[in-house]
């Protein structure tokens, strides 16, 4: 691994990654009691992407790592970190991290996964953020990465509309400019929240038998009404607190990529930091929520549009299950 002088770490490529299959609302009133008008006006989700049978989440990682590798001008050798955010890893063990390793063709670096559920993303970014403007690493790979779909009951309608699979991914090096990268962090957790949003099978609560598999203990349980007032209040306070940390408020942003779970939390967190309209991103009509995924995946989707020049300030916002919640401030 790297040791070089203290530099702040930069986003040098992104890349991401969501299979062919679209799965619409009008699909999923054939499986379950709902409705496109009630997604829609709920959740403001149209369509999800959902992966065929045999797909692994390390498939993803590796379509998702290589194109953020070639935007970014990195070869995978040239890596000293990789770090793979998941709820939904290939395996208990060995992680994804691992999967992705051998799958890119590269041994020796440090790699492994993070569990912060929706905010698995910004935690591995920040992790790699330490590494990177130390000096202990050059070049690091961080990745949102998430097959939903495996672990959603699709007979609960209260869940199965709201979730989408997909990957997306950053290389992270050293910014020659002190002014440009990522300028603040700050990721928290609050476990007293654990029962709002989980999957309580197939861990040592519950190690996996028949009876925990005939009583769906190993699907996603969410209190959906509690976990959107929880979201607001803690997306509201992590973006504040970056915010803060560099001197700016909501009007001074170029662009606010929040964590893509419903559209009605995002209004709600945008109004509150007095961001514009025009400057939030929203992709959540086309993939739902994507987890770890979702912020990765919406960033690449700026980044490749040309919607960020030099310069520009993107605040990162994210919540989920732990319950667990960060905010990434960046220049470009
Ligand atoms: O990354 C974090 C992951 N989780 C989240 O972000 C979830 C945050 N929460 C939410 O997005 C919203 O709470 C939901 C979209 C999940 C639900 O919306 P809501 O406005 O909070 O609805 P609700 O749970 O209060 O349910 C209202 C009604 C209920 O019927 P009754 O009891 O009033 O008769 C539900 O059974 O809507 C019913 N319902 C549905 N109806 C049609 C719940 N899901 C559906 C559905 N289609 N898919």
């Amino acid at each position: 691994m790297a040791d070089r002088a203290p530099a702040r770490a930069r986003i040098l490529g992104t890349g991401s990654c969501v299979p062919d299959n679209v799965v619409t609302n009008f699909d999923l009133a054939k499986r379950v009691d709902t409705s496109d008008e009630w997604i829609q006006e709920r959740t403001g989700i149209r369509e999800r992407r959902i992966a065929l049978p045999g797909v692994r989440t390390s498939e993803l990682c590796e379509d998702a790592a290589r194109r953020a590798l070639a935007a970014a001008g990195v070869e995978p050798a040239e890596l000293d970190l990789v770090v793979v955010a998941t709820a939904t890893p290939d395996m208990p063990f060995p992680s994804t991290a691992c999967f992705l390793q051998e799958r890119l063709g590269i041994r020796g670096q440090m790699a492994f996964d993070v569990t912060a559920a929706c905010t698995g993303f910004l935690y591995g970014l920040t992790i790699a953020d330490q590494f990177v403007s130390t000096g202990k690493a050059r070049r690091a790979l961080v990745i949102g990465a998430e097959l939903l779909s495996r672990i959603i009951d699709w007979e609960d309608r209260g869940t199965c509309v709201l979730f989408g699979d997909g990957a997306g991914a950053v290389v992270l090096g050293p910014s020659e400019a002190q002014d440009r990268g990522i300028l603040a962090t700050r990721m928290a957790a609050d476990g007293s929240f654990w029962s709002i949003l989980n999957l309580p099978g197939g861990g040592t609560a519950h190690p996996t038998t028949l009876e925990t598999v005939g009583a769906g203990l190993h699907k996603v349980k969410m209190h959906g009404n509690e976990v959107f007032k929880v979201a607001v209040r803690s997306l509201h306070e992590m973006a504040e607190a970056v915010l803060a940390e560099a001197g700016l408020d909501g009007r001074d942003l170029s662009l606010f990529i929040p964590h893509q779970a419903n559209r009605r939390i995002i209004d709600a967190v945008s109004k509150r930091l007095g961001v514009p309209v025009d400057k939030v991103y929203v992709n959540v009509d086309r993939f739902g929520n994507t987890s770890s995924a979702s912020i990765p995946i919406a960033l690449d989707e700026v980044v490749r549009a040309g919607r960020l020049s030099p310069g520009d300030t993107v605040l990162l916002d994210a919540f989920g299950g732990g319950v667990t919640y960060g905010a990434a401030l960046l220049r470009w």
